[in-house]
């Protein structure tokens, strides 16, 4: 019987390239420009991609034999939902898969923001660096951080910050029920704002969460309060945060994720020294996308024989 066909739309290591090709037949196109890919999508029964890949309308319309996406990355706002649900197409995500190395990149975040290491780095390659006097910091003891989003990534982060002696609040639709066990407060959006020392943003991109650090919340946060960015780039309104900074209405800024990425060279926030900008690395190591990459082709094996998928997303 001829194996079902699998595109491969985004870097995977070989090992997963070569698993998959003991259960399909698979095209890997990700070293390939977007518009080279169309007629190898006519017969396609499984995709694997990740948040570099858009699952678009205009995909989708390339891919009439599309069964199943297959994320490696946990986030999926760059898939069609709604168009996946019409035709029955199956989602599957690879979370769990990235919870220690997002946690690890987002407390990094959190320790260049509050010790002003964005600053100290400039200070040191400008030749500003002549005796003790580089500016300083705060400590993350005592300080409090306020996650916006508390999920298994949140919580992580949250043990990490609690060993430095901080004290953690947190934002999510509803309060959770683990409190005693997360060592976490809840507090409305507009409260978390109001009281954190170091404010993380970790929600999924939803239509809800769209903008929501916006000039409005911004100016809700102490001028001595940061502002980390580990979530998707466009839950941040990028012109109301560069407002912020130069208003003084935050005191800094450090983001693994920009509106829009990649955020231009020539971008205003590259040049402030109190904003350290990434690549969107949170889940950048060779560990973690190897295991990304072979939980996405887990779920597109365990679908072409029938099995129950490790990580499927109800949509
Ligand atoms: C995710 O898994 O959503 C990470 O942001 C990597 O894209």
């Amino acid at each position: 019987m001829e194996r079902p066909h699998v595109v491969v739309l985004t870097r995977v290591p070989a090992v997963v390239l070569d698993r998959l090709r003991e259960h399909a037949q698979v095209t890997d196109v990700s070293g390939q420009p977007r518009d080279a890919w169309g007629a190898v999508l006519a017969d396609a029964v499984g995709v694997l991609s990740s948040s570099n890949a858009p699952v678009d309308a205009a995909f989708l319309a390339e891919a009439p034999a599309l069964r199943i996406v297959a994320m490696q990355s946990v986030g999926y706002d760059n898939v069609d939902v709604a168009a996946l649900r019409a035709r029955g197409i199956v989602l599957t995500n690879s979370r769990g898969s990235l919870v220690a190395a997002v946690a690890d990149l987002t407390y990094a975040l959190i320790i260049m923001a509050v010790r002003r290491l964005g600053l100290a780095m400039a200070w040191a390659r400008s030749g500003r660096w002549t005796k003790g006097d580089a500016p300083y910091g705060h400590d993350l003891a005592g300080a409090t951080l306020g996650m916006v989003g508390f999920g298994a990534i949140g919580t992580a982060v949250a043990r990490r910050a609690q060993a430095s002696g901080m004290r953690v609040i947190y934002h999510t639709r509803a309060p959770r029920d683990d409190d005693a066990a997360t060592g976490g407060a809840y507090r409305t959006f507009e409260q978390l704002l109001a009281e954190a020392d170091c404010v993380v943003a970790l929600v999924p991109l939803t239509p809800q969460t769209r903008g929501m650090f916006d000039d409005a919340a911004f100016a809700l946060m102490k001028p001595t309060a940061t502002f980390s960015n580990a979530a998707r780039g466009a839950v941040c309104d990028t012109g109301a945060l560069l407002r912020a900074l130069e208003q003084s209405e935050i005191a800094g800024a450090a983001l693994d994720v920009t509106d829009p990425e990649p955020l231009p060279a020539d971008h205003p926030l590259y040049a402030r020294e109190d904003v350290v900008i990434l690549p969107h690395v949170g889940s950048a190591t060779d560990d973690t996308r190897t295991r990304m990459a072979m939980l996405a082709a887990e779920n597109l094996i365990a679908f072409i024989h029938g099995e129950p998928l490790p990580t499927p997303v109800a949509i």
